[in-house]
């Protein structure tokens, strides 16, 4: 396990104070399998890269660019590592934010996960694809009336309360139904993650959650509990952050969620059957990154929990996790086209595509840093210095701050940018009025829509006045 999100020395290829750059890689033509979805390969014959055996210039030219590509059996492989890793004694929710549509759904329901939605907006889109409503958990720190409304109705099979006012809606919603809502409390354990600070979530000052160190989710675990007749409290949810590495932060929150089952079970003898760790496991964005594999990570948590249980005298909880990125961000890549090469002098050269932070705010937004391949052809050329920029109107439009690409390439080349599965497709905006990009499933040789590209018809046809 390595860095985190947004590391304090110096970036790759960052200059140095001395000057130097970190070095280039060996062979810029090769591909690492860290980072690049498990189908894709460089073809030997002309050094083209396919995806499920099928040329990137096809797609390109089928669907054009920027386009999101996402190999389906590398996400389904994912989901079946999940659950495979937690076995049947554990649910795993995938987080629908990293990435979600219909088709992504049926993968899930065929491959047995669960699914967390935070929205109105992804629980339609759940329900939509054909995911069982008592296998989606429903997520937020502001849910509206309606959606609560709906959610309850749909019965989905939790909701995770993230404050005192929404204890009171759940309730009235339940009742208003005629149900008794399953729900769990989600608490702040006070970690801090090391990880980005707008994506760390379990420390006390922010926004989700109720915390554990000031008794305000004790608090909460008793209002519910007080609502027997219309909410049925089944257990303890923590989510510390996102793209976290070391895994010291799931045993502190593991810890601190036994602690308050144990409380519970202390205050009002009852022993709430669940606890749900979140998500939050780091995938590589480059090759520097070292991610765990999932059933390192099942066993990591299922012997903590384990563990701090035995301590407690507790019978072990059910427990659930929610992946988002570590299922959909490796899967897939996103390809561009290619359009300016701006060498300056003594600096760095510019390459602009068409594509930016419409279709990937991560760069610009967390610092992120992402690897970059030439993808329709190899080339032998020395390696240079670029940054890969977008089309808009910013000098922070940036996609990769620092990478090396072979000095050859030319407006009309593609470039592939690794590991865009998670939170690219799911955050990208209209930004200077552009249509957003599709996302093709690739698999067994043949590309399929998933999500189709904007027009610009689709955008004036939101503009109604
Ligand atoms: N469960 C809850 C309650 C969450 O809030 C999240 C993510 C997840 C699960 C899934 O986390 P994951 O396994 O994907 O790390 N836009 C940011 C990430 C925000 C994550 C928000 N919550 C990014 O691009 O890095």
């Amino acid at each position: 396990m390595s860095r985190s999100a947004h590391p304090a020395g110096p970036r790759h290829g960052d200059v140095l104070p001395e000057g130097h750059y970190t070095a280039p890689p060996a062979d810029l033509n090769a591909l690492d399998p860290k980072v690049w979805a498990r189908t894709v390969e460089r073809r030997q014959a002309d050094g083209v890269l396919t995806v499920g055996g099928i040329d990137v210039r096809t797609l390109a030219a089928a669907h054009g660019t920027p386009a999101y590509v996402l190999d389906e059996d590398d996400f389904r492989a994912r989901c079946r590592a999940w659950r495979e890793a937690f076995g049947p004694g554990a649910d795993v929710f995938y987080a629908g934010k990293a990435f979600l549509s219909r088709a992504v759904v049926r993968w899930l329901h065929e491959e047995g996960l669960n699914l967390d939605v935070c929205t109105g907006g992804e629980l339609t889109t759940a329900l939509a694809g054909g995911m069982p409503a008592g296998r989606i958990a429903m997520h937020g720190n502001n849910k509206s009336e309606a959606e609560i409304d709906r959610a309850v109705e749909a019965g989905v099979g939790r909701i995770v309360l993230d404050s005192f006012q929404e204890i009171a809606r759940v309730a009235r919603a339940a009742r208003r139904h005629g149900v008794r809502q399953r729900v769990q409390v989600r608490v702040t354990v006070g970690v801090e993650a090391h990880t980005h600070e707008f994506i760390a979530t379990a420390h006390e000052d922010q926004k989700f959650g109720l915390a554990l160190a000031d008794g305000t989710a004790a608090e909460a675990v008793r209002k519910v509990l007080a609502h027997g007749d219309s909410l049925e409290l089944v257990g303890i949810h923590s989510h510390i952050g996102s793209q976290i590495f070391d895994m010291a932060g799931f045993e502190v929150s593991a810890r601190r969620v036994v602690g308050l089952l144990s409380a519970v079970r202390d205050e009002h003898g009852v022993e709430l059957p669940e606890i749900d760790l979140g998500g939050g496991l780091g995938i590589a964005y480059t090759s520097e990154d070292d991610p765990s594999e999932p059933h390192e990570i099942a066993k990591a948590l299922g012997d903590i929990v384990a563990r701090e249980c035995e301590a407690a005298g507790l019978a072990l909880p059910r427990l659930s996790v929610e992946p988002g990125r570590a299922i959909a961000g490796p899967t897939a890549f996103t390809l561009y086209e290619v359009g300016t090469v701006k060498p300056l002098d003594g600096l760095r050269t510019y390459v602009s595509v068409d594509g930016g932070m419409s279709d990937n705010i991560r760069t610009a937004l967390y610092d992120a840093e992402y690897a970059v391949a030439l993808a329709s052809r190899a080339s032998d050329a020395p390696p240079e210095l670029v940054r890969v920029v977008g089309r808009h109107c910013e000098s922070g439009d940036i996609v990769v701050r620092n990478a090396y690409l072979p000095a050859d390439v030319v407006p009309g080349d593609l470039l592939a940018v690794p590991a865009t599965g998670a939170y690219c497709r799911s955050m990208a905006s209209n930004y200077n009025h552009t249509p957003r990009p599709p996302v093709i499933a690739v698999r067994d040789g043949e590309a399929r829509v998933i999500v189709r590209r904007e027009t610009e018809e689709d955008l004036l046809r939101l503009d109604v006045g």
